[in-house]
């Protein structure tokens, strides 16, 4: 079905709700949002695949991408912040629904390839709400001594979201606490070599520097140390990635707005994924900040990799 008629029949779908509700004066509001939300489907830049990762400097300002949209980089980790900051409380649900629960699958494999050994140090970086973690531990060896987790985000909202799950699940009771801090991963506030893992997981596309990221990723890890990077890639085979596209640029902003009463940062976060280097440019970057026998394998098509590196 081609872009149009997918909008047109959806659209004619959702008057049809509109018409059955228009008896509940709110039902009748939330209708009418969605279908101003659909309008502006109609005119956004679906199927665009902008990949401008290229930096240009005006008047002595630098501009970098926020999604599609050309903004100053000082501003692009505000605008980041407030997408999160936004999501935080619907962010888990959110991921369920966007990808019909596949996302637990592509967490639950990245962790089980990590490989977790008794006493590890981790830093799970752009930790959010804490899902990579919860999963390392349900992978952890029983022996002793546990494994060590830091979560780090640069948003408290999503590490509080985090730290009221564990809280709630009381999962933590076996093993000693998570650490949380908030900080930025393009400067971290770890000393050198004090890792023996570090987790990124559909995190550092959200980065305005992503060289930054990894520079400090490989600062921060011990010798012999690993970097593995669970992230949003390039889907090569044109079908799939027509019926990807579709989906992502045509549902997803929809299900945001219906859901969570937010258009705008998943809009934000179709865009980013297109706007993120395919996985041979990524791979260069994380080769390129020192790491040695990276490697990267495709999950769904393409639609994730995992991308892995080491400091020798
Ligand atoms: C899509 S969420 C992923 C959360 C979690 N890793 C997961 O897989 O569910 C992206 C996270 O990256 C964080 N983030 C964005 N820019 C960051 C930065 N510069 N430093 C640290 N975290 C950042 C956001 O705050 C957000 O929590």
């Amino acid at each position: 079905m081609s872009s149009g008629k997918f909008i047109y029949s959806l659209r004619n779908s959702l008057c049809n709700v509109k018409r059955l509700l228009t008896t509940k004066e709110h039902n009748y509001v939330k209708s009418n949002l969605i279908i101003q939300s659909l309008r502006r489907v109609s005119n956004s830049s679906i199927y665009k695949n902008k990949k401008e990762n290229t930096f240009t400097q005006e008047d002595g300002v630098q501009y970098t991408h926020f999604g599609y949209e050309k903004v100053a980089e000082n501003i692009k980790s505000e605008k980041v912040h407030d997408v999160f900051k936004n999501v935080a409380d619907s962010y888990d649900l959110m991921n369920d629904l966007m990808s019909a629960g596949t996302h637990r699958l592509w967490k639950e494999y990245f962790v089980k390839c990590l490989n977790l050994k008794s006493g590890m140090k981790i830093l799970d970086m752009a930790g959010g709400t804490g899902d990579i973690a919860f999963k390392m531990l349900d992978h952890a060896p029983s022996s002793e001594p546990t494994i060590d987790i830091v979560i780090s985000d640069i948003n408290q909202a999503m590490l509080d979201v985090g730290k009221k799950r564990a809280c709630k699940t009381k999962i933590l009771d076996f093993f000693s606490e998570f650490k949380w801090v908030c900080a930025d991963a393009e400067s971290l506030p770890f000393e050198d070599e004090s890792f023996d893992l570090y987790t990124i997981a559909f995190g550092i596309r959200n980065t305005t520097h992503i060289d930054k990221v990894l520079d400090e990723a490989y600062r921060v890890l011990k010798p012999g140390g690993r970097f593995s990077c669970l992230e949003f890639s390039n889907v090569s085979n044109p079908l799939i990635r027509s019926i990807y596209d579709t989906y992502s640029f045509q549902v997803i902003p929809v299900m945001g707005e219906l859901f969570a009463s937010d258009w705008k940062s998943y809009q934000y976060l179709v865009e980013s994924i297109r706007q993120f280097p395919d996985q041979e440019a990524f791979s260069n970057l994380i080769y390129n900040a020192g790491f040695s026998n990276v490697t990267y394998h495709n999950l769904t098509f393409g639609v994730v990799s995992i991308h892995d590196g080491f400091k020798l």
